[in-house]
């Protein structure tokens, strides 16, 4: 059985959070089609989710410290025969944690009463205009309304990054279990993709192994869309053609990870084809891998978030000055930025239920202190163009990244996709042995 969120619990933790007179208003995205008449398969809304864990589009949900309301899709027999079974109203309430459940077309005038009395609101502006227009009708009305009866109108407002996101950010005792879940079937999945992956073989092939494995484990499906970059594509950060073929002697750079109940992995393994690295290979992934250890270990309670970054760029510009790709003093380099020309990307990002997940970086003008149980990646890596005259030319087109997620704790930061090979030796030792 796979780990389950415990939405009850987050309830708790926002209504307990919110005083009275403030309110939260969630709502879920629309569904789009793909193309004619195909569907997407429907990702549900994170904030949405992570309150109510419900399923399906055309949603809204208006939180305050006494009750839960839930705009949901109608029962509908008609359209439940095409695209399946809807909860209504009645499962909202029986199942997804709602006081009370109106149907959508119910929302302009149960939401214009629900506002009387509310001063503050937290709602996610400028992101959807449709929803922004009704919530401004329903505040137009409420505040003729209250003209007569004297009650509140929402007059401050607040993005959803200072309540809802803060408390994403530090992860419950659920939520850790199904990140394990999540970083435990994408490790299969990587280790999977290592024993198959071979010269020859198109990258697709490799990335099928990565599904196979996301999907038979009972994954909601990649938490993003897997990079299978072999040679010089790994050069290219956000590689998704996956339609070359591997060559021996090769790197493959494979940025994969599943959701498991929405909640999702982000690993990076960078590994030759054939099981051997040559020299220049070798030389850079040790480079990647020291000040990969090295920003896991800076992890820690009471660090900053900067300082996981800075710790990598560090043990990077110094393997880059002894590899001969850059040349001149340590600090300049990082000083000048010089370091940019082979680590143009961030070493870290929150992870959750979005792979870039939410909670910022920052608060009030200061760098965000880490704290237990935020989750992130740390994924240094060094590309080398494979046009770029200056680099010594066993360098050349050469990108490695390797990227594991990290709990922070109390103590040291627990990783939480261990159980795919990154030392050399470790490496070997599983290339040594392909798929039987
Ligand atoms: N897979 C996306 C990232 O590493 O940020
Ligand atoms: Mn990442
Ligand atoms: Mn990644």
């Amino acid at each position: 059985m796979l780990a389950k969120p415990d939405f009850q619990a987050h309830r708790s933790r926002l209504q307990g959070a919110l005083r009275e007179g403030e309110a939260v208003l969630l709502f879920g995205g629309p569904h789009h089609l793909r193309n004619g008449d195909a569907e997407y398969r429907y990702r549900p809304d994170s904030d949405v989710y992570w309150l109510t864990g419900w399923p399906d589009p055309h949603v809204a949900v208006f939180v305050t410290r006494d009750a839960i309301t839930m705009f949901v899709e109608p029962k509908d027999r008609e359209r439940e025969v095409w695209t399946g079974f809807r909860p209504g109203p009645d499962g909202a309430k029986a199942h997804y944690g709602a006081d009370e459940a109106f149907e959508w077309g119910e929302i302009e005038e149960k939401l214009t009463g629900l506002l009387s009395g509310i001063d503050t609101l937290h709602h996610a502006f400028a992101v959807d205009a449709e929803h922004d227009a009704l919530l401004m009708s329903c505040i137009a009305k409420a505040r003729r309304k209250n003209r007569r009866d004297g009650l509140s109108v929402p007059e401050t407002f607040c993005s959803l990054d200072k309540l809802v996101h803060e408390l994403r950010l530090i992860k419950g005792p659920d939520e850790l279990e199904v990140m394990r879940e999540a970083g435990r079937v994408s490790a299969e999945a990587h280790v999977a993709a290592m024993r198959v992956a071979a010269a020859g073989m198109p990258e697709y092939r490799v990335e099928a192994e990565l599904l196979r494995v996301f999907h038979e484990q009972g994954s909601t499906g990649p938490g993003y869309t897997s990079i299978v970059a072999g040679g010089a594509n790994a050069t290219v950060l956000h590689y998704i053609t996956n339609r070359n073929t591997l060559k021996d002697g090769e790197l493959l750079l494979i940025d994969a990870g599943c959701e498991i109940s929405h909640y999702t992995a982000d690993i990076t393994r960078t590994f030759p084809i054939g099981g051997r690295f040559t020299p220049a290979q070798r030389a850079m992934y040790d480079v990647v891998l020291k000040a990969q250890l090295k920003a896991i270990d800076t992890c820690r309670a009471g660090k900053t978030f900067n300082d996981v970054h800075d710790v990598a760029v560090r043990v990077l510009t110094e393997g880059m000055v002894k590899l001969g790709l850059l040349v001149g003093d340590v600090d300049e380099l990082i000083a000048d930025e010089s370091y940019k020309k082979y680590y143009m990307h961030g070493t870290s990002h929150w992870l959750g239920l979005d792979v870039h997940d939410v909670g910022a970086y920052g608060r009030d003008g200061q760098v965000r202190v880490l704290a237990p149980d935020m989750v992130l990646t740390v994924e240094p890596g060094l590309y080398v163009a494979i046009d770029d005259a200056d680099a010594p030319e066993a360098y050349r087109g050469i990108g490695i990244r390797i990227e594991d997620d990290v709990r922070v704790t109390d103590g040291d930061p627990e990783i939480l996709t261990a159980g795919v090979p990154k030392h050399p030796d470790d490496l070997a030792d599983l290339l040594a042995s392909p798929q039987s």
